[in-house]
């Protein structure tokens, strides 16, 4: 094992059940052993829904205790035996979405859901049950995604893209949309619908999909004020309201058409929208469809229209390891600008005993802000 000094205790963040609050502990640091690395936490990132999460009102099932927590960006302080290329003092971004290695299907959130397979219960009730709301965890190598530090973090006149180390948090929203829009293979040039993208993740499809080179991005949503912010960001924005009239919505969009893409990302709230239907029908012959939303209940969709307009919808959980690796490369090319120039900011820090005030910042925040936790 390679390390550099790790202290015998750190602090942690502990949930032992949902109807009782955190606690702050002080526990034995993690070791790094084979298939693993133990990384100093600098900043972990907190949805704008995580006190939801853990006072058990979303229902995401998880193992208790655990140690709560969800992407992160750290710095690697140990890695196991078996480390090829990480090494200590590495930047990482660290991925929550855990994958079984003798079952790449068996998926977990690190800190947020054990997943729904007797397989990925296994994963998160074992080895990876602790997350990053702690001064140290302990994280599979190949969720440690190396950062250029230098490129990301470094003055721009020295050729870095001068961003501060909580900008950074901002990748664990915009690597979402980019595994779905990348799943139905979103081309330069192509015009594609963000459906609502008023939300912390709609809002940051819309930015993936202007750096993945779309000729035109619809935003559809509800709120006004914000699809004027989104306007604002580039010419290459358009934007179309979720009115409740599908009739008036397809009009809108059509013409603005053609549309070759329809990406959604609806919350269990907008299981009633018109825009699934308006977008849907706004699509050209061969449109293609990602699902990235989390809503519960079914959805009706017209069969005939999808099978004689030669339709494809594809659900996505995440991304792959590869989407990761394709995401961090648009990072550090510059194509995806980070910090307020691309109307992102950062909404708060706080350490790991201002875990109240912290969650219920993100609840308030708004869609383009990150507020994270510094343990
Ligand atoms: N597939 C994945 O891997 C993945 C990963 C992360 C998150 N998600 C899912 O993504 C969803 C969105 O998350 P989020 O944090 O961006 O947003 P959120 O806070 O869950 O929802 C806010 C967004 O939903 C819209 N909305 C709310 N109620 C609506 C309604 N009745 N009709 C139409 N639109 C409505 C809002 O639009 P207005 O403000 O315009 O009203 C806003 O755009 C979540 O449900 C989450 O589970 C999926």
């Amino acid at each position: 094992m390679s390390q550099t000094t790790l202290p015998e205790t750190h602090r942690i963040l502990q949930l032992t059940s949902t109807s009782e609050p955190l606690q702050l502990k002080i526990v034995p640091t993690p070791q790094a052993g084979p298939g693993s690395a133990v990384v100093k936490v600098l900043v972990a990132g907190i949805l704008s829904y995580s006190a939801d999460i853990y006072n058990g009102k979303r229902q995401y099932p998880f193992p208790k205790p655990f140690v709560p927590g969800s992407s992160a960006i750290g710095r690697i302080v140990a890695v196991g035996p078996d480390a090829t290329t990480l090494a200590p003092g590495q930047l990482v971004f660290l991925d929550c979405t855990i994958r079984g290695r003798d079952n790449s299907e068996a998926v977990i959130l690190s800190g947020i859901s054990e997943g729904f397979t007797e397989a990925s219960k296994k994963l998160m009730h074992g080895e990876w049950r602790d997350s990053t709301y702690a001064e140290y965890t302990k994280f599979p190598l190949e969720n440690c995604i190396p950062l250029n530090e230098q490129r990301l973090l470094g003055p721009v006149d020295a050729g870095g893209l001068g961003y501060c180390v909580e900008d950074l948090m901002h990748i664990s929203k915009l690597v979402v949309p980019y595994g779905g829009l990348n799943d139905i293979g979103l081309k330069p040039g192509e015009t594609v619908i963000i459906a609502p993208a008023t939300g912390p993740f709609g809002s940051a499809a819309v930015r993936v999909a202007l750096a993945m080179g779309a000729g035109r991005v619809i935003a559809m949503g509800r709120n006004e004020t914000m699809l004027h912010k989104l306007s604002t960001l580039d010419t290459r924005i358009s934007t179309v309201r979720i009115t409740g009239n599908e009739k008036t919505e397809t009009d809108a969009l059509k013409e603005l058409g053609p549309i070759d893409v329809f990406f959604d990302i609806s919350p269990f709230m907008a299981a009633n929208s018109t825009h699934f239907k308006s977008a849907i029908a706004a699509l050209r012959h061969s449109g293609r469809i990602s699902l990235m939303g989390g809503v519960y209940a079914d959805i009706s969709f017209p069969y005939l229209s999808f099978m004689h307009r030669n339709l494809t919808m594809k659900g996505t959980w995440m991304f792959s390891r590869e989407q990761m690796f394709g995401f961090v490369k648009l990072l550090e090319s510059g194509l995806l600008p980070l910090g307020e120039k691309n109307g992102l900011s950062v909404g708060g820090k706080f350490g790991l005993e201002e875990w109240e005030e912290a969650f219920e910042k993100a609840r308030i925040a708004g869609a383009e802000e990150v507020v994270a936790i510094v343990p």
